[in-house]
């Protein structure tokens, strides 16, 4: 496998939940591009007349996009919160099926340059969009102690947030954190037990990602628009990786496969909201053999659902 190389996770899975062969000449989405490991696969199924939008954030991943050389494929450089903006500007009609597989690749993570990972050292940036935003860095200099607690608590669920985000403040009284080594030693310092098998820093490089890549705002802002984007029986299919995404999609999807308004308002049955979605089968995750092959599987949900309404 080549250093820029990304291995798909629950590929089969995944794009058999789009359900290409009952529309091979539709219109997909593949939210999340990376390096292409399920649009390559979207594209095998697909007819000569479909066509597939495919997105990210990173300018290296579309970069990558752009080397596809087929004419059903439309590389975009954009967030996925805005698809619908994204899906009109290209007159894509209505999508047969969107596919989202959330979080970083392995070439943002592998690269020290990107400043992702705590194993090698490099600039502490974070942005999967390397052309806008705040680095991880930045936003470190200027937040306040409590802010940071809060980004370490609530997206790394890191139970020493308190002392990392004091030891931080220290740190940076004597000059910026600008890269990964630094921050891990920070970390390491700060937190007084170690979880077997993981680096002390996993959680916080985890959180401070989330955070600068505005993640859980970017999925909430998108699923209601992918919903929206879809013809009647289009599917939605979502890979996540951690318990915060995990819990967006289930509550997303039950909510609009089962419409429900707040208790005690006088509202009967038949005046609720249609639902708009099926849930399909139930979650699926990576075998025994996957995560052998590919570790960061282990922590892998897909959910599906078609659209009903
Ligand atoms: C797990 S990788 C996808 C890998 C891809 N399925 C493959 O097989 O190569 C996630 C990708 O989604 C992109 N991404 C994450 N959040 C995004 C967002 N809000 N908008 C657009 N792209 C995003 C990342 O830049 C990354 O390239």
């Amino acid at each position: 496998m080549t250093a820029d190389a990304h291995v798909p996770v629950l590929l089969h899975q995944a794009v058999d939940a789009l359900a290409i062969d009952a529309r091979p000449d539709g219109t997909f989405v593949d939210a999340t591009f990376g390096r292409g490991g399920h649009s390559r696969l979207i594209l095998e199924r697909l007819g000569p007349a479909g066509r597939l939008i495919a997105i990210d954030r990173d300018p290296d991943a579309v970069a990558s996009a752009r080397t596809l050389d087929d004419m059903r494929v439309s590389p975009v450089h954009a967030r996925f919160s805005e698809l619908q903006s994204t899906l009109a500007a290209l007159r894509a009609g209505e999508a047969d099926g969107v596919l989202f597989d959330l979080g970083v690749s392995s070439p943002q993570l592998d690269d020290p340059r990107r400043g992702f990972g705590f194993r090698s050292d490099g600039p502490l940036d974070m942005r999967m969009d390397t052309s806008r935003g705040a680095s991880a860095a930045e936003w470190l200099q200027r937040a306040q102690e409590a802010e940071i607690r809060e980004v370490i608590s609530n997206y790394g669920e890191e139970r020493f947030a308190k002392q990392i985000a004091k030891a931080i403040v220290a740190a940076r009284r004597s000059g910026p954190l600008r890269r990964t080594g630094e921050l891990a030693a920070v970390v390491a310092a700060a937190v007084r037990t170690r979880e077997p098998g993981q680096n002390p820093a996993t959680r916080t490089f985890q959180a401070l990602r989330i955070h600068v890549n505005q993640e859980l705002e970017e999925l909430s802002l998108a699923l209601p628009q992918a919903v929206a984007a879809l013809r009647r029986s289009g599917r939605l299919a979502v890979i996540s990786f951690h318990s915060l995404e995990d819990r967006i999609v289930k509550t997303f999807m039950r909510g609009q496969a089962r419409p429900s308004l707040p208790e005690r308002l006088p509202v009967r049955a038949r005046d609720l909201p249609p639902p708009r979605l099926r849930i399909v089968g139930s979650p699926q995750r990576p075998g025994p053999e996957e995560i052998a092959a590919n570790p960061r599987a282990r922590s892998a949900v897909l959910r599906v659902a078609e659209k009903v309404a």
